[in-house]
């Protein structure tokens, strides 16, 4: 049976992660997986070529429709404003770029920034069909370089997606860069739940139903499998709190959601 303390990383485990992360030192993680960190990139992008196709259909299955509802608060907490201009770095299939672009309204505009080009596509529908193609733009490429000037956007946001990106500070401080001073910069990440029952009934279900469920749908027990691997590698609210405060943004507070199964850090440039 799983014990909690053998699938979470060690404090001092996490940290070295992290910082093997940011230095650029090889070799690096793919969930529990060490592999060379020139071949990080293109896994993750495999990785997701593989679930685009049922990854909405897959996010809902698995945390019971409770994504939507965590992504709703998350946006809410930028309190956006019309005509505002927004980043959604790893935006995938768009889900917080539509939830933003309702709250800038027609003067406003949001770009899905993303590394997998399967992925936005599995979203343009989506888009579409809340009529809001013109208010969101699209732009193909990596989290670490992100291709838009210092200081272009009112506010910046990643969801469930900076755990991927190879270097993963890297990821945050180009947040910092493109953000306006006194921009909002928003992340929502999986993290671990805090009440140790709970936690053990959560980790029974990443490491047996999950993976089993994504083979039976989508085809992939890899793909689910390494989901809950890469949650377990990733710092917890208070590591990252310290991390976005080191890169200089100020004003870091997070919210935990559902026991802390999901966290939603904002912090100010
Ligand atoms: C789990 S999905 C999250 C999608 C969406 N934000 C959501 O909340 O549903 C992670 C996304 O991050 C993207 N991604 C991973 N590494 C990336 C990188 N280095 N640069 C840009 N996007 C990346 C993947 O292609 C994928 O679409």
């Amino acid at each position: 049976m799983l014990k909690s303390k053998e699938i979470w990383l060690e404090d001092r485990d996490r940290k070295e992660q992290l910082a093997a992360s940011a230095s650029g030192a090889k070799p690096t993680y793919f969930g529990y997986e060490r592999i060379d960190r020139d071949q990080k990139t293109d896994r993750v992008i495999a990785h997701f070529n593989s679930v685009a196709r049922h990854y909405d259909f897959m996010n809902s299955l698995l945390s019971f429709g409770i994504h939507h509802l965590w992504k709703r608060v998350a946006v809410k907490m930028m309190n956006l404003a019309p005509g505002d201009r927004i980043l959604d770095v790893c935006g995938g299939t768009a889900d917080l770029a539509i939830l933003a672009a309702r709250d800038v309204g027609p003067a406003g505009n949001v770009i899905v920034y993303d590394i997998n080009r399967a992925m936005i596509q599995a979203g343009l529908h989506k888009v579409a069909n809340k009529g809001f193609a013109s208010r969101i733009g699209y732009v193909q490429g990596n989290a670490e370089t992100v291709s838009f000037p210092d200081n272009h956007f009112d506010a910046t946001m990643v969801g469930f997606g900076i755990r991927n990106v190879t270097n993963m500070p890297r990821g945050f401080e180009e947040m910092y860069r493109v953000l306006k001073p006194g921009g909002k910069m928003m992340c929502l990440e999986f993290s671990r739940p805090t009440f140790a029952p709970f936690r053990w009934l959560y980790d029974i279900y990443s490491f047996y139903i999950m993976p089993f469920l994504g083979e039976l749908i989508a085809g992939s027990r890899q793909a689910y499998t390494h989901l809950p691997e890469s949650i377990r590698m990733f710092p917890l609210p208070d590591e990252l709190s310290d991390l976005l405060t080191q890169i200089g943004f100020s004003r870091v507070t997070y919210r935990n959601l559902t026991n802390g199964i999901a966290v939603i850090h904002l912090a100010i440039k």
